[in-house]
């Protein structure tokens, strides 16, 4: 793509962005987003930002299986369990750098009985969480229960550091609006099943992306923090770890020639490095949980999701 059309198309995104309506710089994916309820649910986690909605690219994406899918930035991991739960890939590696995120999935793929167990037997109660928040954790299973119960209780599902506890909650039920024990449960003794085929791993999204790369096969779903100029900004109040050098990632997936999925917030800085790799990127329309209509990119190597 010429840089004239970049500029004109980043133009146009900044302006479209704005009224949140298409176009918006990139062809409108021939792929709709999906309500979520109509989405296997298979996360313990109500991840910010989570993809569930992007689900039927996942599959169209994956459609070949392969053998293995990285997620160098995992959060709530509804890609990931996907992946290895619907057998589109032989094993799935997580990264996070998140601590607390860290300890979650390694409770959940090492101690995943124990966890539910725990789940099932806490009396939910805002004393009761307010004290689990106070607590400092002494095992991996007691720090992963507490990002779980953290993660069900507070408002939007954010970890981040001044999250607030929910307060009406649905239907006026609190901090229990969200908590549903025995689904909890369920969600994890699944994980449990497949943890022989899924590796967590706490560290650099990308630091790791440049080390693995270009693994024969591996393919990589990227779905970093975003903070910048003409997305939503909401990376730096949701996630505890936001700054990523988005360039960096777009030049280690470009270095390697993998085969990758990227998701990002509509914005110029993001269409420009579009262009500026020669990749291709497609818009999804988003209904936000206030019902804003919000597109996103979805960005790969091939015109695998444009209107011909
Ligand atoms: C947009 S969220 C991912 C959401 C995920 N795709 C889902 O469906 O739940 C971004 C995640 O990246 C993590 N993160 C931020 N900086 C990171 C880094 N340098 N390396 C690895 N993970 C990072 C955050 O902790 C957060 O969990």
């Amino acid at each position: 793509m010429s840089q004239g059309r970049a500029t004109v198309l980043c133009v146009m995104a900044v302006a479209d962005c704005a009224v949140l309506s298409p176009p918006i710089g990139a062809p409108t994916s021939a792929i709709a987003a999906v309500n979520v309820a109509s989405m296997p649910q298979r996360s313990p986690l109500r991840y910010p930002g989570g993809k569930t909605w992007l689900i039927p690219h996942i599959r169209h994406w994956l459609a070949k299986p392969g053998p293995l899918l990285v997620e160098p930035f995992v959060g709530g991991g509804i890609v990931a369990l996907t992946a290895v739960m619907e057998n589109l890939v032989d094993r799935v590696l997580m990264v996070d750098i998140d601590r607390d995120v860290a300890a979650f999935w390694r409770a959940a793929l090492t101690h995943g009985e124990e966890l539910a167990a725990k789940v099932l037997e806490f009396p939910i109660s805002r004393a009761n969480v307010e004290k689990l928040e106070q607590r400092a954790p002494e095992t991996v299973l007691d720090h992963g229960f507490r990002t779980l119960v953290l993660n069900r209780t507070r408002r939007g599902g954010v970890l981040a550091p001044g999250a607030a506890l929910t307060r009406r909650g649905e239907n006026g039920n609190g901090v229990a609006s969200r908590c549903y024990p025995q689904t909890l449960a369920d969600r994890l003794r699944a994980i449990t099943s497949h943890a022989d085929r899924i590796t967590f791993c706490e560290g650099d999204g990308v630091a790791m992306l440049e080390l693995i790369a270009r693994i024969d096969g591996a393919r990589f779903f990227v779905d970093p923090p975003y903070t910048g100029r003409g997305g939503k900004r909401a990376g730096s109040r949701l996630y505890a770890h936001n700054a990523v050098s988005h360039r960096r990632i777009f030049d280690a997936l470009a270095c390697a020639e993998c085969d990758f999925l990227m998701t990002y917030d509509c914005s110029p800085e993001i269409l420009g490095l579009v262009s500026d790799y020669g990749f291709e990127a497609v818009a999804v329309e988003m209904k936000n949980t206030h019902h804003d209509r919000i597109p996103e990119l979805v960005i790969n190597r091939d015109r695998l999701f444009a209107n011909s």
